[in-house]
């Protein structure tokens, strides 16, 4: 197979084209240097960042434009309504080392989209455009944006928008394939990304359900766009990410994890989110300072919708779903892992008589 070359964004080299998604409590630093470490993607983002609480200094958004050596290039996703703040934000994430600051316009939640942030910004050109004019103004480093194709179900706002962004300064465009009323139903219409390549001269990133290689080839083939950002899919797998990788550079697939590897890897996550949560400047905030044991707490609670992911499809796992939905401490993890471990290679034993 082909292999996909990379692309540059200002001075940054995206190679392989293929790009995590930000994703709000899922991909924050020990996530994304798991990723970069098994997967190797060429780009990643934070979770989004409110402009409005860095503005009102919160430490605990501050910690998440925290960047690992590792993960570079790496883009700080900011969102907001208003083009002052948007661009003060945007120069706390250059400080931080951001290497390229990507802005919001997908959210469809209410919560946000009621602030006339994320999504909301699709129904209001002028604001967006003076929203990323602001920013590419107040940094010197690459600005890019993330859109869904409109608001409303069939307006398809974004090729207009996107031309504006371009004028003013827009690096790299990244297309959710939805509209934001759509939510996550139904599928990604990858006929808009292809729409949108006639439109857009900078890189062009199609996003929306890819969930293999070869669901990455083939919209690199059918649309025209530049790379793939993949999201959902490598919650909890980083493998398939590099399975992803590998149909991309055409490298030879490398063997499947190894339920020890797998194991290994969910421990790790779950030791750097402590690490991660307990960290000084977090603790500003508190009144009292939390102990180690709440921090603990804190991070492996955070991680709970993501840990059985991690076993899916092990023998025996979904047995301990429940537990690992209630798990509390790394101690309380590791002893669900083993008792995973000692299921599968029971059965292992019994089918294979090994
Ligand atoms: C848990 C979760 C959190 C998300 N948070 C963000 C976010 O902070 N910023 C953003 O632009 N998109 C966010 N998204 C959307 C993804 O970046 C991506 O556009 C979407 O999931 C479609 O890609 P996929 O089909 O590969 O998952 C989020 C998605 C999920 C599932």
């Amino acid at each position: 197979m082909t292999p996909r070359p990379g692309f540059k964004v200002g001075p940054i080299t995206v190679d392989p084209p293929l790009l995590l998604a930000p994703m709000e409590d899922v991909s924050s630093l020990p996530m994304r240097v798991i990723a970069k470490r098994i997967a190797g993607p060429g780009l990643m983002f934070t979770e989004f960042v409110s402009a409005m609480a860095i503005h009102h200094g919160a430490e605990k958004t501050f910690r998440k434009m925290r960047i690992h050596p590792e993960e570079r290039p790496l883009g700080i996703q900011i969102f907001g309504g208003v083009p002052e703040i948007m661009a003060e934000t945007a120069q706390h994430c250059e400080a931080a080392g951001a290497d390229l600051i990507d802005i919001n316009m997908g959210c469809w939640v209410p919560k946000v989209c009621r602030t006339g942030s994320g999504a909301a910004l699709l129904k209001d050109p002028e604001v967006a455009t003076a929203i990323v004019a602001a920013v590419v103004k107040a940094v010197r480093v690459p600005v890019t944006v993330k859109v869904r194709a409109g608001f409303e179900y069939g307006a398809f706002a974004a090729p207009d928008l996107v031309q504006r962004f371009q004028d003013v300064g827009a690096q790299m465009i990244t297309l959710h394939a939805r509209f934001a009323k759509q939510g996550f139903e139904g599928q990604a219409d990858w006929d808009l990304i292809k729409q949108m390549r006639k439109v857009v001269s900078v890189p062009l990133i199609g996003n929306g359900d890819v969930k293999s290689g070869e669901d990455a080839i083939r919209m690199l083939n059918e649309t025209g766009c530049d790379g793939v950002m993949a999201g959902r899919a490598a919650i909890s797998n980083p493998w398939l990410l590099q399975s992803i990788r590998c149909a991309i550079t055409g490298e030879p697939e490398t063997a499947k994890p190894t339920l020890d590897e797998r194991l290994e890897v969910v421990m790790e996550h779950a030791r750097m989110m402590v690490a991660y949560r307990s960290d000084s400047d977090t603790l500003a905030e508190a009144k009292e300072l939390p102990t180690f044991a709440e921090c603990e707490r804190r991070a492996i609670t955070s991680l709970r919708g993501q840990l059985p992911l991690y076993v899916k499809g092990v023998f025996g796992a979904s047995e301990y779903r429940a537990r690992l939905s209630r798990v509390n401490t790394l101690a309380e993890l590791q002893v669900v892992m083993d008792e995973v471990r000692a299921t599968a290679r029971d059965h292992e034993t019994l089918t294979t008589g090994a």
